[in-house]
């Protein structure tokens, strides 16, 4: 089965990738997913924060120093930053990642502002990164902000970062733009290889009795599939980037309906965390059984095969079959008690 996959210009020997989370942080978890069939690995996000931290301390550092002291500052900080600070840390896993596996390592550049940071994106480059994924978590929280402001937020960013590296970038972003598509398409025209779809957002919950705001972490459920999906489906063959679904997979199905839709590859990070590494075996196995059953000898034979592009009726993908959906759940009623 060839299921090899071309993502914003790399070669993927299979369309599954690991997602940036902090397993991916170990170096024989890279080197199990490798032998798992893992088409690449996303490295768990450098924060903008910590950029910037670093960068804070080292200007005091610098203003302790006398003013002669440049040969001293030369000893003084590598020493300093190569033991306890993020950013460095960050490069030597890029680096000893790099060495430690043969598939494509995508560093996970993460902030929501472009000052101060992105040429950060310059040394994972000289690091032996592969592509970078720009992870913008932004909540416009800020209610004088227009959605344009928001939108040239997210090109501002893209842009400086493109002018920093050679790479390819993916842009792994939100799904709360009024008009998607036309975000899609004015990401791909600021030089963005590829969208990851969609950046989950952690909503904080409130604790009743404490009456305090909980921030855990809940993982995805396969249910949480449809909105990735959806846009994927969308904007199948109609922006000139890669796509890359991110949220809901758990088993090769998942998997395989992204593809449908259209998505270049195919991202998990929950169904790993739940199930361990060896899962990823599962979801790549799973997935050449189910091209084979359907006669089908590689991705390229159905990808986008359900996009919007290439179903009958268009129109499912919108209000049409809203209204269409609505309407069939009343004249079922056993849907409405949770029967088959
Ligand atoms: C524990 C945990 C840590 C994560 N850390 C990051 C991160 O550092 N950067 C990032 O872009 N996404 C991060 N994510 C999001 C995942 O990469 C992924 O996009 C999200 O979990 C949805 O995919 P899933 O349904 O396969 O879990 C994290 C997710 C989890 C569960």
């Amino acid at each position: 089965m060839d299921l090899t996959t071309k993502y914003m210009g790399l070669t993927l020997r299979t369309p599954l990738i690991a997602s940036a989370s902090p397993l991916n942080r170990e170096l024989a978890t890279l080197r199990a997913l490798e032998d798992h069939g893992a088409g690449a690995v996303v490295l768990p996000s450098i924060f903008e924060e910590e950029i910037l931290a670093e960068r804070r301390e080292i200007e005091l550092r610098i203003d302790e120093l006398p003013a002669s002291g440049f040969a001293e500052a030369q000893t003084y900080f590598p020493a300093h930053t190569a033991q306890s600070l993020g950013p460095e840390r960050y490069l030597d896993l890029v680096r000893r990642a790099r060495d430690a596996i043969d598939i494509p390592v995508i560093a996970s550049l993460n902030g929501m502002t472009r000052a101060g940071w992105i040429d950060y994106a310059r040394s994972l480059e000289q690091a032996g990164a592969s592509a970078i994924e720009l992870n913008i978590y932004f909540i416009p929280a800020d209610l004088a902000m227009s959605g344009r402001d928001v939108e040239q937020r997210y090109l501002d960013i893209l842009a400086a970062v493109r002018a920093a590296v050679e790479l390819p970038i993916a842009v792994k972003l939100s799904p709360y733009f009024s008009a998607m598509g036309a975000m899609a398409r004015a990401l791909a025209a600021g030089g963005a290889d590829a969208l990851v779809l969609f950046n989950r957002f952690y909503q904080p919950d409130i604790d009743t009795v404490a009456l305090r705001l909980s921030l855990d972490l809940e993982l995805s459920t396969p249910s949480e599939i449809r909105l990735s999906l959806l846009w994927i489906a969308i904007l199948y063959g109609r922006v000139a980037a890669s796509l890359a679904a991110t949220t809901g997979v758990e088993s090769a199905n998942d998997a395989f309906k992204y593809l449908l839709a259209g998505a270049d590859a195919v991202m998990t990070t929950s169904s790993l965390l739940r199930h361990g590494v060896a899962h990823m075996r599962s979801l790549v196995e799973g997935l050449s059984t189910l091209l084979a059953a359907r006669e089908v000898g590689s991705i390229e034979q159905i990808r986008g095969r359900m996009s919007q592009q290439n179903v009958k009726d268009p129109t499912q993908f919108e209000r049409a079959n809203y209204v269409r959906m609505l309407q069939e759940y009343e004249h079922e009623p056993h849907r409405r008690r949770g029967g088959g």
